[in-house]
């Protein structure tokens, strides 16, 4: 499964992080990452297959054993791959004792094969989605998404990545020998009882959501990474319940951004930090010297920070160069032209006030309509923290671009394809986005802040797309309840 050779060898308890870790505590590196196995498929009438079963197991975070949920293992799940153009199809099978839902993160799709809390997986019961991939080569995921129940289910493992392909990433120079220089960094913080048990009242179920003092990466405390190559590609999503990270390396060094949620940026813009609040992901080139040592860290916050919640410094992961490295090409100074849709496509601006575990003063309901889109229509959404809590937003079916952060032009690392946004207090964040290809009337698509436990409270609605000539109030529900 997920577990690296040899991490898991000692289940004997480990004590080292009985204190949170913060400022001071200098982490043992002491784990090899382990790497999620890329996913087997087999290709059936030129529909890629794909078998995941839903699962409990144990896992190790240093302090035990700790009960888990996993896919095809015991924590988290492996990596999905697929190429644009290809039909996907997959056997998803719960063998845990609870529904679930399984939902594919950024993914342009139809709404019934989303996995959203529309798409509940019974216990025992297996679902089959199926739909073609259709947009650019991007670092997707995967996570359950039943109502209520997120936050404690992704907490408990299920995540993992959805890696989608493409001709033009292909015609690159880029890392991407899997597991050797194309490496997921998935990022999540615990909170454990002294027995190893995952601790679910620290925060999970508290309005804040949860924030954890062990950090586990793919699932392994204390990680090194064995690097072989003169540049190595992460692939990062921050899969954690609440924390937004601050990333940076302890040397200060730079590294290139190739990538954010939806895809290749235009071209590479390098950084000495970076900020992903949970659901957001970006694709990072580091470059290393022969036998140097280098440790991803979150934190502190700077003053200049947009990240209010990068404030203690934790220690992520470390990069182990090898005494001699494979060369690798140069960056290219271009990588794609992304479509930029112009704010004079917008055919209507909507608002969105998050405040109060709602938004709009709306608190989720599975049977409430919020609002219809038409197909092919571009609209602007206007995106408002309004009571400064710790708050993101997330669309469901398309990626979007940022258009302005308070009036500004957002930061080169937000001038990408977008499914996710962190929005300071206070803040308004302007987002353009064009729904193309799938109408569903009957079945909506969610928005939502991606603080799991915001989310789960309520913070979160439903829009549907409907043919042109469709009255979207038709559609919309603030009166026709489920
Ligand atoms: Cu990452 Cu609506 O989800
Ligand atoms: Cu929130």
């Amino acid at each position: 499964g997920l577990v690296a050779a040899g991490g898991f060898v000692a289940l004997a308890a480990r004590v080292w992080l009985t204190a949170p870790i913060d400022t001071t505590g200098d982490v043992d590196f002491d784990r090899p990452l382990a790497i999620p196995p890329l996913a087997s498929s087999t290709v059936v009438d030129g529909e890629r297959i794909f078998d995941l079963r839903l699962q409990e197991g144990v896992a190790d975070f240093g302090r035990g054993r700790t009960p888990t949920w996993g896919v095809n293992g015991d924590y988290l799940g492996p990596t999905l791959r697929a190429e644009r153009g290809e039909r996907v199809r997959i056997r998803v099978r719960n063998d845990l004792g609870e529904d679930t839902s399984l939902h594919w993160h950024g993914m342009h799709l139809p709404a019934a094969m989303d996995g959203g809390p529309h798409q509940p997986v019974g216990a025992g019961a297996t679902w089959t989605p199926h739909w073609r991939i259709d947009q650019t080569a991007a670092t997707l995921w995967y996570h359950p998404h039943l109502h209520g129940k997120t936050a404690a289910h992704v907490y408990r493992g299920l995540a993992g990545l959805f890696v989608l392909d493409d001709a033009k990433e292909r015609s690159l120079p880029l890392p991407r020998s899997y597991g050797v220089d194309d490496i997921p960094v998935i990022l999540q913080d615990k909170k454990l009882h002294d027995d190893g048990s995952l601790d679910e009242d620290a925060g999970l179920f508290r309005s804040a959501g949860l924030t954890g003092d062990t950090v586990v990466v793919n699932g392994t405390v204390g990680p090194y990474l064995d690097v072989s190559t003169e540049a190595v590609r992460l692939r990062v999503v921050n899969a954690s319940n609440t924390r937004p990270y601050s990333l940076r390396f302890d040397d200060g060094s730079s590294f290139a951004m190739i990538a954010s949620d939806g895809g290749l940026l235009d071209a590479p813009i390098f950084l000495t930090r970076l900020q992903l609040s949970v659901g957001e992901r970006a694709e990072i080139v580091v470059a290393l010297d022969p036998g140097e040592r280098r440790v991803l860290r979150s934190g502190p916050s700077d003053s200049g920070d947009r990240l209010a919640g990068g404030g203690d410094r934790l220690d992520l992961l470390e990069l182990r160069a090898a005494d001699e490295l494979r060369p690798a090409p140069a960056l290219p100074a271009a990588l794609t032209e992304q479509p930029a849709l112009a704010e004079d496509e917008a055919v209507r601006t909507r608002t969105f006030d998050l405040a109060g575990f709602s938004i709009n003063g709306r608190t989720m309901d599975l049977g409430r309509i919020d609002h219809a889109s038409t197909v092919g229509d571009t609209e602007i959404w206007e995106v408002t923290n309004a009571d400064g809590g710790s708050h993101n937003f997330h669309v469901h079916d398309v990626q979007f671009q940022v258009l302005a952060v308070d009036g500004e032009p957002p930061p080169p690392e937000l001038a990408g394809q977008k499914d996710t946004v962190w929005i300071r207090p206070k803040e308004t964040v302007r987002l353009i986005m064009r729904f193309e290809g799938y109408t569903s009337p009957g079945t909506p698509y969610m928005f939502h802040c991606h603080t799991l436990r915001h989310e789960d409270l309520g913070m979160m609605g439903q829009f549907v797309v409907v043919e042109p000539g469709q009255a979207p109030d038709d559609h919309v529900a603030g009166s026709a309840a489920g």
